[in-house]
């Protein structure tokens, strides 16, 4: 018998029908006669209820299917007469695939806490969270796909081992060929990258931009989606050492047509996770954050409130707020201050743009004032900044002082300088971080809950 999954088991027009499910089990119950067994199998976050007749089966053989054993089973579909389902599947044949012992299964019946799942990541998805997180996250990717795809935007994939350092800020993983017991040296006692197997220094890429801006300065409109890695050792609820990002670039665009697609962008995105992942939205709104749902419906329905860095500054300081870091004119924002813009003034997402250049990376394109670049940041509730993004400087002279002022090293990206030699145009993108959407579309609160396999300080276990 070809297998049903549950998730189209559960729908009325099946009663009736023989059907094969498999999958694991999550609780069982009953008494001497008849044993409830609630099986899932990963297509949705609703379990199918198999009823068991003790008396067909036998003791011996149904001792093995406790929380976690694997089944296949035949049966008739009927209505469920019990409550908490509509549909329930009397077991005629049954077959155990594999058991797990209740003194050594990790898992069990009861809720565990999301920081012992965390340490048994290996094991999480087979719970009703976790199945729920990463069928969102599977659905959020599809999402950004299809979004991209029906407006003329092509995927183009930059390379994951580069020899630059996009954003200038030096968190980057080495990726060497080396033997480290054995590192070749230069007379002056310095590493001799020339050995290396790519014959110069490499590392794992922080960001796709600078590759992405050349897809955009030739097919127009491109986007990245992949996973990007960064050394910096922020050990925050926010923060991964291997995330995902999403790079749209556009040629022709400006700042105003960046904050427009960014803003149009999110919103499909929140829509669609509300439209295609309700039930899985509902179970997290009810297990961890009954706002949830409204919270995602606002953002949509709502304009994301624009103004300047400066402006942003300004309201914190005269908020009368005491904020852990102080803030002033030229100071990074902390998620603190971002929040606080969002959750505690505007109370809506908030576009901040023209940042101090001293604060931002080299690329961004200059204001007139000589102080400020064309960066925009946006601002989420329980999040602060999701994407980050600016017009880009295409003027050759002024790229080259901003290089010359921040002090980068030119040789790993002349090739990204000399694009403004020929053909130079402006153009715009930004990047969204994957599991800082993913945080904002099931409610989670730490980004290591987000993602199957979390990468952070310490931890690369599985
Ligand atoms: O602001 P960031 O550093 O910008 C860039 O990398 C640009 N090259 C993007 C562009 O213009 N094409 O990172 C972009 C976004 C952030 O807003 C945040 O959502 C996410 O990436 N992000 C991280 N997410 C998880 N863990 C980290 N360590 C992250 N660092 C950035
Ligand atoms: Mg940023």
């Amino acid at each position: 018998r070809k297998r049903t999954k549950i998730a189209d088991a559960l729908s009325p027009e099946k009663i009736g029908e023989e059907i094969n499910i498999k999958g694991w089990v999550r609780t069982r119950r009953g008494n001497k006669n008849v044993s409830f067994v609630a099986i899932n199998d990963g297509s949705t976050i609703h379990n199918l209820q198999v009823v068991i007749e003790m008396e067909k089966f036998g003791e011996d053989f149904l001792k093995p299917i406790t929380t976690g054993a694997s089944l296949s089973v035949n049966g008739k579909l009927v209505a469920s007469q019990g409550k908490g389902q509509t549909v329930e599947v009397q077991a005629e044949e049954m077959e155990i695939y594999g058991t797990a012992d209740p003194a050594t299964y990790p898992l069990q019946k009861k809720g565990h806490s999301l920081e012992f799942l965390r340490e048994i990541a290996y094991l999480r998805p087979r719970t009703n969270t976790f199945g729920a997180i990463f069928r969102m996250r599977h659905h959020m990717s599809f999402a950004i796909h299809q979004y991209f795809n029906d407006r003329g935007f092509y995927y183009f994939h930059t390379p994951i081992i580069t020899g630059s350092d996009a954003e200038g800020a030096g968190a980057m993983f080495e990726v060497t060929s080396f033997n480290l017991n054995n590192v070749p040296k230069t007379e002056d006692g310095s590493i001799d990258y020339s050995k290396d197997f790519f014959g110069r220094q490499t590392n794992l890429t922080v960001s796709g931009q600078l590759e992405g801006e050349l897809g955009a300065m030739s097919l127009g409109a491109i986007y990245t989606f992949g996973p990007t890695f960064r050394a910096e050792n922020s050990n925050t609820p926010r923060h991964l050492a291997e995330f995902w990002m999403i790079e749209p670039e556009v040629a022709f665009y400006d700042i105003h047509d960046n904050m427009d697609l960014a803003e149009d962008f999110l919103k499909y995105l929140i829509r669609y996770a509300l439209e295609h992942c309700k039930d899985d939205i509902e179970f997290l709104a009810k297990m961890y954050d009954e706002e949830l749902p409204d919270r995602l419906k606002f953002v949509v329905e709502n304009d994301f409130v624009r103004l300047s860095y400066g402006e942003g500054v300004k309201i914190l300081e005269e908020s009368g707020h005491t904020f852990e870091f102080p803030v002033h004119w030229g100071t990074d924002l902390q998620s603190e201050h971002e929040r606080y813009l969002v959750e505690k003034h505007f109370k809506r997402p908030v576009i901040l743009t023209d940042y101090p250049k001293e604060i931002k990376s080299f690329y961004m394109k200059q204001n007139d004032d000589g102080k400020t670049v064309r960066a925009m940041d946006v601002l989420f509730p329980k999040i602060g900044e999701i994407i980050g993004g600016s017009e880009r400087e295409e003027n050759y002279d002024k790229l080259m002082q901003r290089v010359k002022e921040t002090g980068m090293n030119i040789d790993p990206i002349w090739w990204y300088i000399e694009t403004r030699k020929f053909g130079t145009a402006p153009h715009a993108g930004f990047g969204l971080g994957f599991e800082r959407l993913m945080l904002f579309v099931t409610g989670m609160t730490n980004i290591r809950d987000v993602i199957p396999f979390p990468r952070t300080p310490n931890n690369a276990e599985f």
